[in-house]
């Protein structure tokens, strides 16, 4: 089977058991300043799972596109990815464990034909006035899994969520397959990590609130989140021993077998896995830069630069890989294929930079070598080392290449001390980006929301109707709003902007929400951003007179309260796309 059946397989099993099928969202997600990437497939969720009713129901299921950087350092063993797909089938206050675990159970068995006597799970085993999730355990069992095989476990491997701080949550159940590996010791578990074991499915039992106070209460309708993971799953009906060996990749490391000199099967690993996510956040419109998801994306490409040096490849080979990674995507993937262009184009734009980067790099391990030859030196101080490292990006490893050449050892020591406190450091910094996980649903990210509507019209009764959304990113503080236009938008078309939304903030209209079919929604003239995000059924938000567009929500019931709206700036983002910052200021 490939990846692109088990897909279907997927969606059509759970279709067969009442669940609408509903598109996958960009891995950037919209409206939720609180998370760089998507991570899973609830994200897209949020409102629906914190009690919206969905427009398509109470069992939904897709497959969803997630990056997550967490694990980067696993990357290169035989399972973990940065970019990997995550198929879901969720419960909005519908069915529960019970029903959840015998589906799973099915589909694994039936439609996968899996052994199940390798299959193994863990479920919670009750902490903090929680009880043991016995129910979940007698599900597995009448399902068919014997108590030998169920491991109850902690918090830490057992509960999920809430993704902010308050919030849904609760209990899950893992599935695991046994890879048949030696026990790494008699205690050897689902949760020990020592290989034997690969984690494929995850299912949230989301019964709680966590509320501010931090105590739990039960929520009226409990959900179910599950999440499988695809390229995994496909490793394992294929009978290869990881995901690199399937179709998915396999010519990539191929091609990176053949290009290098002293291949070693992690690089190449780490090479395939980081561009293939790079091509992903630059087709959802992600570009290099020292902030936020620029960052990350130039991590993962520098990374990938440093791991072709190391392994004898030419970096100005990058292009070849993309293009192979093009021709693997195309059938599952089409807007990989469809923007091949802009891909090679970022990515060797990229690639220069780094290699320029180097080369300036080179010139200051020279100078900084000479220095200390002349004070009769025989190590590379750490601060030195590091910052090769922090700014040049040259592995400490590279440098003691380098150093050895000239004689010199490098202070490894030291520079691991400087290197640990710039990872905690940072490691605070994205702390504090995640902790919030949940998108802010506060009655100011409301108003911004509806703020987003009357500028998208605005924009198009000032500048044409050319000036469509290319994308929109929301805090409690202000809105961000990208938008296609050609040139520079003047101060006076500014102001017009400005002075349309504020008259209808004004004349405090109605904001009406129906749900209707997207045939109807743009026969009434609805417009609506990634059209292709939406299902059959979906919302439309009418303001007034003046603004009608297909969004999930949520709006401010009228415009009267929202405050004054002004526009704090104007800026290019690529060619042909702008983006405006706008604040509401209140009266
Ligand atoms: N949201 C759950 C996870 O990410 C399914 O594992």
């Amino acid at each position: 089977m490939k990846a692109i059946e088990l897909r279907e397989k997927y969606i059509e099993f759970f279709e067969k058991h009442g669940h609408k099928r509903i598109p996958s969202a960009p891995v950037v997600p919209e409206n939720d300043p609180t998370v760089l990437f998507t991570t899973a497939g609830m994200h897209p969720l949020v409102p629906y799972l914190l009690g919206e009713p969905h427009p398509q129901g109470k069992r939904l299921t897709d497959y969803q596109k997630c990056i997550r950087t967490g694990d980067i350092d696993s990357v290169g063993d035989p399972s973990h990815l940065t970019f990997f797909e995550m198929m879901g089938n969720w419960s909005l206050g519908d069915y529960f464990k019970q029903e959840s675990i015998a589906m799973s159970y099915a589909f694994l068995k039936e439609v996968l034909g899996f052994d199940m006597n390798r299959i193994s799970v863990t479920v919670f085993e009750g902490e903090d006035g929680i009880p043991r999730d016995e129910e979940a355990a007698s599900a597995w069992e009448k399902a068919g899994i014997p108590r030998e095989r169920i491991f109850f476990c902690g918090r830490e491997d057992n509960w999920w969520g809430p993704a902010g701080e308050t919030g849904p949550c609760g209990p899950d159940t893992e599935i695991f397959f046994d890879t048949g590996k030696e026990k790494c010791s008699e205690h050897c578990n689902p949760t020990c990590g020592c290989g034997k074991y690969l984690e494929i499915w995850n299912n949230v039992f989301m019964q709680y609130n966590k509320t501010k106070e931090g105590t739990y209460e039960l929520l009226k309708a409990p959900n179910v989140d599950t999440g499988l993971g695809l390229e995994r799953v496909i490793g394992l009906l294929q009978g290869k021993n990881n995901v690199y060996e399937t179709e998915l990749f396999a010519d990539v490391i191929a091609k990176i077998t053949e290009l290098s000199e002293n291949v070693n099967i992690s690089s190449a690993r780490i090479i395939s896995d980081h561009l293939r996510a790079s091509m992903f956040m630059i087709v959802d419109g992600v570009r290099p830069s020292n902030v936020e998801q620029g960052y990350v994306l130039r991590r993962l490409l520098r990374r990938v630069i440093r791991h072709m040096r190391k392994i004898g490849f030419d970096p100005n080979n990058t292009k070849v890989l993309v293009e192979t990674f093009v021709g693997i995507m195309q059938e599952m993937y089409p807007e990989i294929s469809a923007n091949k262009e802009t891909l090679v184009n970022v990515i060797e734009e990229e690639k220069d930079k780094f290699l320029k980067t180097l080369e300036h790099g080179e010139k200051e391990f020279a100078k900084n070598i000479e220095k200390a030859k002349s004070n009769s030196e025989t190590k590379l101080a750490g601060p030195v080392v590091f910052r090769l490292y922090d700014t040049f990006g040259f592995p400490p490893e590279m440098t003691a290449e380098l150093a050895e050449e000239n004689g010199m050892t490098i202070d490894m020591d030291e520079f691991n001390e400087l290197f640990k406190k710039h990872q905690e450091l940072s490691r605070a910094g994205a702390e504090q980006k995640f902790k919030g996980g949940l998108a802010d649903h506060s009655e100011k990210t409301t108003a911004y929301h509806t703020a987003t509507h009357l500028l998208h019209k605005a924009l198009q009764i000032v500048l044409g109707e050319h000036a469509t959304q290319k994308g929109s990113n929301l805090t409690a503080e202000r809105l961000r709003f990208d938008f296609c236009h050609p040139q520079k938008v003047t101060p006076e078309e500014l102001k017009q902007v400005e002075d349309i939304v504020n008259e209808q903030i004004k004349r405090d209209l109605e904001v009406v929400c129906e749900e209707m079919s997207l045939e109807e929604a743009q026969a009434a003239g609805a417009t609506g951003l990634f059209a292709a995000k939406y299902g059959d059924k979906v919302k439309v938000y009418t303001i007034g007179d003046f603004s009608k567009e297909i969004c999930g929500g949520p709006h401010v019931e009228r415009t009267g309260n929202m405050g004054t709206f002004k526009i704090k700036k104007e800026e290019a983002v690529s060619s042909g796309v702008r983006r405006i910052k706008a604040v509401l200021i209140e009266e």
